[in-house]
C-alpha cells in the first residue's frame, strides 16, 4: 500500500515537473510573420469566444479593423471591448451573422457592402460539433447547415489541432475528457496559430486551397483531394441553397 502510494507520488511529482515540456510539445506549430495590417478589414465569424475569439485579438493587434461576426451580439460586444482595450485598437466591431439561417447570412453580407468597400481577410472559424439533433432556420441538419453551408467555400482548411475552448459544449463525456487532458490541450492562442499563419504568410499564394496544420501543409486522404467528389459537393451545396453561378 504504502509502496503503491510512493509510487503514485513519485509518478505526479514527475508530471508536474515535466508540465511545461508536454505542454510545449503539444503547442504545436507558430505563426512567426510579423506582417501588420493597417488599414486592412477583416471579418471572423464565431468570434465572442475560443479560436475565433484570439484570432480577432491578433488581428487587431496588428492594427487591422476586424468585425467580429456572430449570432449572439451581447457575447460579441463583450469580446470585442476585452480585445479592445487589449489591443488599443478601436476598430473592433460587431456585426450580427448566424450561420445557421440564410437570411441572417445576406442580410450580414449586405450590411458589410454598404459599410465597406474591401474585404482583406475572410477567416471562417465558426462551426458546433456533436450538438443534439436539430435543424437550422432553412431546415437542415445543423452541423451540415452551420459548418459547410453556412460557412461557404474557404480558401485555405486548417486544422487548430486539440484545443481547449467551448466547442465539446455540447457532450458532457468530452468536456470530462478535456478537463482531465487540459495539460494535452492547446490553449484557444495556440489553436489559432495555423489560421494566423494561413492568412498572413506572404509565401503561401501558390498553395491556395491546400490544407493545414501545425502551420504547415499537412495530409489529406485521397478521398478529400478527388475532383469529381469535390464537383458534385459543390454543385449539391449551391442546389440546397438555391444559389446558380
Ligand atoms: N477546439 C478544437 O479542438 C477544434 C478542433 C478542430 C476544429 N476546430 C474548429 O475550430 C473552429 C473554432 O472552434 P472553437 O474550438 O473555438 O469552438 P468554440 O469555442 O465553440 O467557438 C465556436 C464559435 O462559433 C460560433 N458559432 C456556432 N454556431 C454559430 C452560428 N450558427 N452562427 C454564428 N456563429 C456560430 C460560436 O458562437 P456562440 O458562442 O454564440 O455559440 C463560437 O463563437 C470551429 O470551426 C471548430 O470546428 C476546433
Amino acid at each position: 500500500m504504502l509502496l503503491t502510494l510512493g509510487l503514485l507520488i513519485s509518478f505526479f511529482s514527475f508530471l508536474y515537473m515535466i508540465a511545461p515540456s508536454i505542454r510545449k510539445f503539444f503547442a504545436g506549430g507558430i505563426c512567426r510573420t510579423s506582417v501588420q495590417l493597417p488599414g486592412k478589414v477583416v471579418v471572423v465569424t464565431g468570434a465572442n469566444t475560443g479560436i475565433g475569439k484570439e484570432t480577432a485579438r491578433e488581428l487587431a493587434r496588428r492594427g487591422a479593423r476586424v468585425y467580429i461576426a456572430c449570432r449572439d451580439v451581447l457575447k460579441g460586444e463583450s469580446a470585442a471591448s476585452e480585445i479592445r482595450a487589449d489591443t488599443k485598437n478601436s476598430q473592433v466591431l460587431v456585426r450580427k451573422l448566424d450561420l445557421s439561417d440564410t437570411k441572417s447570412i445576406r442580410a450580414f453580407a449586405e450590411g458589410f457592402l454598404a459599410e465597406e468597400k474591401q474585404l482583406h481577410l475572410l477567416i471562417n472559424n465558426a462551426g458546433v460539433m456533436m450538438c443534439p439533433y436539430s435543424k437550422t432556420t432553412d431546415g437542415f441538419e445543423t452541423h451540415i447547415g452551420v459548418n459547410h453551408l453556412g460557412t461557404g467555400v474557404t480558401t485555405y482548411s486548417v486544422h487548430p489541432g486539440i484545443v481547449s475552448s467551448e466547442l465539446v459544449r455540447h457532450s458532457f463525456i468530452l468536456c470530462l475528457l478535456w478537463r482531465l487532458f487540459s495539460l494535452f490541450l492547446k490553449s484557444a492562442q495556440e489553436g489559432t496559430q495555423t489560421t494566423l499563419h494561413c492568412a498572413l504568410a506572404e509565401d503561401l499564394e501558390p498553395q491556395s486551397g491546400k490544407y493545414f496544420s501545425d502551420c504547415k501543409k499537412s495530409w489529406v486522404c485521397p478521398r478529400a483531394r478527388n475532383n469529381k467528389t469535390a464537383e458534385r459537393l459543390w454543385t449539391v451545396s449551391c442546389d440546397l441553397l438555391g444559389i446558380h453561378w
